[in-house]
């Protein structure tokens, strides 16, 4: 590795001698990433400079007037203005560090007939995982408690010390069953003997077998059979849960979901999880619901206008507020880098498009095992890519 500037931006490069430029805008875990595009002959520059958030002129600097591939970031702003700069630098592959897209208006590159990858396959227990660790550190209030402890404010056991909710038996409402939503459903209910209800344009008739068949496993064992219910409307769940996570994709139907009107049909001491994007709450609705409403609970991992927050919200003892963190385990973030050099390098490399659920052989398995293809490319259809 050597260091050197590109447009006057300091990057990181490894296999100087590649044929292909490839621009990875922040530095990524694990070294499998690194180890396939150098295996499919790329120079790679990684960006160091020290800013947080790249502007676009700076992303622009970077890609100069050569670059055969880019990884970039959800913070990104992928749209006409940097496709356009990669197409004219000779660009033919992009891929977001995500299994989101909301950052990418992704017409914009099948126009110039740039394919977009992105990361699913890995996210989805890790972000799961997340979701659950904010729903019963909000339920029972391990942050307000854990800030009394360091406050030294503890002077001995009292019988209403922080008292929070029990969630055993209590209705779970998902927003969105896809991956995350199905998984974090599946935690709560073979955990925790809830009941689910949701609401998914789509039905998700695995997820509804399933914990119908867990509550007929739960019956024979003389255990109360836990149910399971498809809402026709948003409102319907959250009318009747004890806890609902959100799980959907942001889009225009799902920006401002969770808005003041619909925080109102919700439960007082009702728990509510979002570890999907920020601005499918209206924040500053939450913002006054958490304050009007003390017994009412958030567990917050994205944000409206990240990296900011809505002002007020942290004065607000009831939400658990957590920094964009879902995905953050060593083996996801490990995963998502080489899914996205593999989009990159198989696409480059003239590789078919893999679209398959299952990405575990370009993660786990060995090395050379690695399939020929992209694992996960969003407009493939569009721009009419060959299927391995
Ligand atoms: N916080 C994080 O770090 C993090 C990590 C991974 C994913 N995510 C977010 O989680 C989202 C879900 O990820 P996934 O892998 O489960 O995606 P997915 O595509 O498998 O699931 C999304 C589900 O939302 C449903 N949906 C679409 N519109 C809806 C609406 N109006 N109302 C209700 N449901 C709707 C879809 O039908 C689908 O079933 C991603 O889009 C991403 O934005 C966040």
């Amino acid at each position: 590795m050597s260091t050197a500037t590109a447009g006057g931006v300091p990057v990181e490069v490894h296999n100087a001698g590649g044929a292909l430029r490839v621009l990875v805008t922040k530095n990524l875990p694990g070294d499998r990433w690194l180890k396939v595009l150098t295996a499919a002959g790329c120079r790679v520059e990684v960006c160091s400079d020290p800013d947080t958030i790249l502007s676009n002129e700076k992303i622009k600097k970077l890609i100069g007037d050569k670059c055969d591939g880019v990884i970039g970031q959800l913070t990104e702003d992928w749209s006409t203005e940097l496709f356009g700069a990669l197409k004219a630098a000779g660009g033919r592959a992009y891929s977001n560090y995500a299994v989101g897209y909301n950052n990418v208006v992704v017409p914009e590159a099948t126009k110039v007939g740039i394919p977009v990858g992105n990361t699913p396959g890995v996210l989805t227990e890790t972000t799961a995982e997340l979701a659950l660790a904010l729903t019963f550190a909000a339920a029972r209030r391990v942050v307000e408690g854990d800030t009394f402890m360091r406050g030294g404010q503890y002077k001995g056991w009292l019988p209403t010390l922080f008292v929070g909710n029990l969630l055993q038996n209590k209705v779970v409402g998902i927003v969105g069953a896809g991956r995350i939503g199905t998984a974090y459903a599946r935690m709560m209910v073979e955990g925790h003997k809830c009941d689910l209800v949701y609401y998914d344009p789509y039905p998700n008739k695995f997820l509804e077998e399933y914990v119908s068949d867990y509550g007929k496993l739960l019956a024979s064992k003389g255990e109360r059979a836990v149910t399971v219910k498809r809402c026709e409307t948003v409102e319907e769940v959250l009318r009747s849960a004890d806890v609902v996570s959100l799980h959907c994709n942001l889009d225009d139907n799902t920006r401002h979901l969770m808005n003041a009107e619909r925080l109102g049909m919700m439960k007082p001491d009702a728990v509510l999880v979002n570890a999907a994007r920020g601005p499918c709450i209206d924040e500053a609705a939450l913002v006054a619901h958490l304050k009007a409403n003390p017994n009412f609970r958030a567990g917050l991992d994205v944000f409206e206008d990240e990296p900011a927050m809505k002002p007020g919200l942290e004065e607000c003892e009831n939400a658990v507020i957590v920094p964009h963190i879902a995905s953050a385990t060593l083996w996801t973030r490990a995963g998502m880098a080489t899914l996205a050099a593999c989009n990159v390098a198989a696409t480059l490399s003239g590789h078919p498009v893999w679209n398959k659920p299952d990405v575990l052989p370009f993660v786990d398995g060995p090395f050379d095992a690695i399939p020929k293809a992209a694992p996960s490319i969003v407009n493939a259809k569009e721009l009419s890519l060959a299927m391995a």
